[in-house]
C-alpha cells in the first residue's frame, strides 16, 4: 500500500476534511478515514462492508468485474492446472512458490501432524451419531486448544508455526472422523505413505475389511477442490477469523469460529444447501417452477449455488470447477444421475434467462463442487466440512500476516443506533 499525495475532500457543514487516499498494487484506491471520527465525530455507515476494506493484505486478490483470483499473484487457473493443494498452501503461508527442497520438508512436516491425540476420539462419542458434522469440527477444532498447549502462544513465532502446520495437517484427519462417526463405522488413520487429497479420501471410504484404492482421478478433482477452496480475501468467515484473532484469542479458538461463520447457507453453506435445493426440484421439468420462485420478489427463496457478493461476471474457480466435474462425472459414469442432470438442465436454463444475467447471477464454486462431492458418494452434510478443511490454510494465512502486522489492533466497530434515548427506571407499580 502507498500512500500517494491525493485525498479526498469531504464536507460537513461549513468544515472540509481531507481524507489521505492509499493506493494498492492492484485494484481500487482506499480513502483512509481512521482519523475521521477524531476529527469530524462522525462514522462512516456501511452494513455488510459492502464498500469497506477492513485490512491491507497481501495473500490473495480478486476482480470481481474481471473474474480475476490470484494468491501471491499467480491465478487461480495456472495453480489449479499445474500446481497441487499443499504446494499453494505453501504460497499462502510463505508468499512464495516453494523450492523442490522445501517443498519436500513442508509436506514432511504436515504429514507428520496428521494424527490427532489419541483422546480426542472421546469428543467424538460426546456427540449424537446424527450430529451434523460441522457441529463436530467447531467443537472438536476449538477444544484443539484444550491438546495442543504448546501452541497457543500467539506472540510466539514458533508456536505460531506449529500451530498452522497443525491445523493443516489435522483438519483432513477431523473432517473424515466427523464423517465415520455419523456413519458408525471406526476411524480411520492417516497413512504417511498417501498424499494429503489421498489421505482424506482413504480416512473417509475406506473400512477394515478391505484394501482401499484411491483412484488418481478422483484424488486429482479432491485435491483441486481443496485448492480451488484455499482462500478468498476477506470473505465472512475469514474476517470472522481475523476479528476474533484481533483480541489475542489462541488460533484453535479463532479458527473454530470460522468453521462456526462458514458453516452459514449463504456461505460456505451454499454447496449443501444447492444439493438439497436440486433434490427438491428432482426432475429437470420442475426447474421453471423454481426459477420462477428465485425471481419473485415476495418469494425468500435463492438458486443456491449462484451469485456472488464480489463476482459479477463469472467465478473464475467455478470455470475450473465445471471441468473437473465433467471428468468426475465421466469416470464415475454418473452422467445419467437424476440429480446431475436436473443440475445441468439448471445451469443451462438460468444462464439463458435475462433476470439472471441482468442480476449478474451465475454459478459459483459452489455449484459444481456440491456436484462433484456428490458424484464421489459424499453425503450432503458433508460438502462444508470439506470446504472448511480447503479453507483452513487461508483463515490460518490471513491469521499468520494480520498478527505478525505490527499495526494491528483489537478490531472494534461502531454502529448507527436507533434505539431510546435515554430515560429514567419507572418502578414496575408505575408502568
Ligand atoms: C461463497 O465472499 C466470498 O468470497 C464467499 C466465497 C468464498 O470463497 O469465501 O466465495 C464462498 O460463499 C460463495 C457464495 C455461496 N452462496 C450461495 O450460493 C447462496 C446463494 N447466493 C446468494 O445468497 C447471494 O448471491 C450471495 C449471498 C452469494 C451474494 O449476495 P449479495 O452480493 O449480497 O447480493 P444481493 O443479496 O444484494 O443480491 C443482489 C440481487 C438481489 O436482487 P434485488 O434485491 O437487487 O432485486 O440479486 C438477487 C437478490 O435478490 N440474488 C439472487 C441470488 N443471489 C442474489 N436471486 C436469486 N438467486 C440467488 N442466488
Amino acid at each position: 500500500m502507498t500512500d500517494t499525495n491525493k485525498s479526498a475532500t469531504l464536507s460537513i457543514g461549513d468544515k472540509t476534511y481531507d481524507l489521505p487516499i492509499l493506493s494498492p498494487s492492484a485494484g481500487p484506491d482506499v480513502v483512509d478515514i481512521r482519523k475521521l471520527y477524531g476529527q469530524a465525530d462522525v462514522f462512516t455507515y456501511d452494513p455488510g462492508f459492502t464498500s469497506t476494506a477492513s485490512c491491507d493484505s497481501s495473500i490473495t486478490y480478486i476482480d470481481g468485474e474481471a473474474g480475476v483470483l490470484l494468491h501471491r499473484g499467480y491465478p487461480i487457473d495456472q495453480l489449479a492446472g499445474k500446481s497441487h493443494f499443499l504446494e499453494v498452501c505453501y504460497l499462502l503461508l510463505y508468499g512464495e512458490l516453494p523450492t523442490a527442497a522445501q517443498l519436500e520438508d513442508f509436506e514432511k512436516r504436515v504429514t507428520n501432524h496428521t494424527m490427532v491425540h489419541e483422546q480426542m476420539h472421546r469428543f467424538f462419542t460426546g456427540f449424537r451419531r446424527d450430529a451434523h458434522p460441522m457441529a463436530v469440527m467447531t467443537g472438536v477444532v476449538g477444544a484443539m486448544s484444550a491438546f495442543y498447549h504448546d501452541s497457543t502462544d500467539i506472540s510466539d513465532p514458533w508456536h505460531r508455526e506449529v500451530a498452522s502446520i497443525r491445523l493443516i495437517a489435522k483438519m483432513p484427519t477431523i473432517a473424515a472422523m466427523a464423517y465415520k462417526y455419523s456413519i458408525g463405522q471406526p476411524f480411520v488413520y492417516p497413512r504417511n505413505d498417501l498424499d494429503y487429497a489421498s489421505n482424506f479420501l482413504r480416512m473417509c471410504f475406506s473400512v477394515p475389511c478391505e484394501e482401499y484404492h484411491v483412484d488418481p482421478i478422483l484424488a486429482r478433482a479432491m485435491d483441486r477442490i481443496f485448492t480451488l477452496h484455499a482462500d478468498h480475501e476477506q470473505n465472512a468467515s475469514t474476517s470472522t477469523v481475523r476479528l476474533a484473532s484481533s483480541s489475542g484469542a489462541n488460533p484453535f479458538a479463532c479458527i473454530a469460529a470460522g468453521i462456526a461463520c462458514l458453516w452459514g447457507p449463504s456461505h460456505g453453506g451454499a454447496n449443501q444447501a444447492c444439493l438439497e435445493m436440486l433434490k427438491e426440484i428432482g426432475t429437470p421439468d420442475r426447474i421453471p417452477e423454481f426459477i420462477a420462485r428465485a425471481k419473485d420478489k415476495n418469494d425468500p427463496f435463492r438458486l443456491m449455488g449462484f451469485g456472488h457478493r464480489v463476482y459479477k461476471n463469472f467465478d473464475p474457480r467455478a470455470t475450473v470447477m465445471k471441468q473437473s466435474a465433467d471428468e468426475v462425472l465421466d469416470l464415475l459414469g454418473v452422467e445419467n444421475n437424476p440429480i446431475l442432470a436436473t443440475a445441468k438442465e439448471l445451469e443451462k436454463q438460468a444462464l439463458a434467462d435475462p433476470y439472471f444475467a441482468e442480476k449478474k447471477l451465475f454459478p459459483n464454486v459452489d455449484f459444481y463442487s456440491g456436484i462433484i462431492l456428490e458424484a464421489m458418494g459424499f453425503p450432503t452434510s458433508m460438502f462444508t466440512p470439506i470446504f472448511a478443511l480447503s479453507r483452513t490454510v487461508g483463515w490460518i494465512s490471513q491469521w499468520k500476516e494480520m498478527i505478525e502486522d505490527p499495526q494491528m489492533k483489537i478490531g472494534r466497530p461502531r454502529q448507527l443506533y436507533t434505539g431510546p434515548t435515554q430515560r429514567d427506571y419507572v418502578d414496575v407499580e408505575n408502568r
